[in-house]
């Protein structure tokens, strides 16, 4: 009898676990901190085998629908799966070599291999969503927006629909957060600030043409249209 009530213990103890892990993407999304990146990374200790292991800190902000980041400013993390496999990897390079200023996600791509970023980014580059898009943009921009797209030539690059870019280390920006989009841009324009920034000669040149405000109407834009990226949940059960 002693036995069976140990079994049963067990097994609910078991079912609770199990449901507190099918709730980890709270309603109320957490903020990212280095101190969440860095508990994150112990989960996955380098060297790790397996491209689940190698994502699982990854997925912990990139795979939670409407995870949000709290600096330089609150705004959701970045949809990375369906990106293009070499733009990730110029990314996380950049992030590695101080280009790209982000504390949380330089302390994050530091401790990759070159070996692991290629195979993070192919992974995610592999996450098609199963959309196929036309090649004009699936909504029309306003007066306003079609003249600041034109002024610096923004489809000559990222592609007629702004998802199928000329060079494949060139971001897929359709339906991208504009609100992640906008904090990108301005850190293109950001000069001496040890945490925020980007070194981007070809991108810093272009931001710094464009107010705040235009910045903000580029983003809105870009973020409203149908694109390939997409949020690949966590696994429910590892
Ligand atoms: C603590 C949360 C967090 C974790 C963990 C995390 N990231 Fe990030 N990631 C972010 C945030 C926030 C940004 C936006 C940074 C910026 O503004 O440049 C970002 C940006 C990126 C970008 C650039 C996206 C773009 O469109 O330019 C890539 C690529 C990326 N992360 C990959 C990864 C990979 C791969 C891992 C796991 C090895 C990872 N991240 C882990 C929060 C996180
Ligand atoms: C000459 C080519 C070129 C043109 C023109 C161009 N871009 Fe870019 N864009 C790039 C490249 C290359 C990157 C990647 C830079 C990096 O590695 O940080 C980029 C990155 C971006 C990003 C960051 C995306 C992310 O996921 O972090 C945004 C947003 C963006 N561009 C928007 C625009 C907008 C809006 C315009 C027009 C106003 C524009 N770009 C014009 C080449 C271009």
């Amino acid at each position: 009898m002693n036995k069976l009530l140990t079994t049963l213990f067990a097994l609910s103890v078991a079912c609770a676990t199990a449901l507190a892990q099918a709730q980890t993407p709270a309603p109320t999304a957490p903020a990212a901190t280095p101190e969440a990146a860095a508990a994150a990374s112990r989960q996955a200790p380098a060297g790790a085998k397996s491209i689940e292991a190698k994502a699982a800190m990854c997925i912990g902000c990139h795979g939670i629908p409407g995870y949000q980041a709290s600096f330089p400013e609150v705004h959701k993390v970045p949809m990375i799966s369906g990106q293009s496999a070499k733009y990730i990897a110029a990314a996380l390079t950049a992030y590695k070599n101080g280009d790209r200023k982000h504390p949380t996600m330089r302390s994050i791509a530091e401790g990759l291999s070159e070996q692991d970023v290629t195979d993070i980014a192919n992974w995610y580059g592999s996450h098609a969503n199963g959309k196929q898009l036309a090649d004009k943009p699936s909504r029309e921009p306003n007066a306003q927006v079609t003249a600041l797209l034109n002024k610096a030539a923004c489809a000559s690059c990222h592609g007629a629909n702004f998802s199928k870019p000329i060079d494949p280390s060139y971001p897929k920006l359709s339906g991208q957060h504009a609100d992640y989009l906008f904090v990108a841009l301005k850190a293109y324009k950001s000069e001496n600030n040890p945490a925020v920034g980007r070194n981007n000669g070809v991108m810093g040149a272009i931001a710094k043409q464009f107010s705040n405000a235009e910045l903000k109407a580029l983003s809105n834009y870009m973020g409203s249209l149908e694109g390939e990226l997409s949020i690949k949940p966590e696994p429910r059960f590892r």
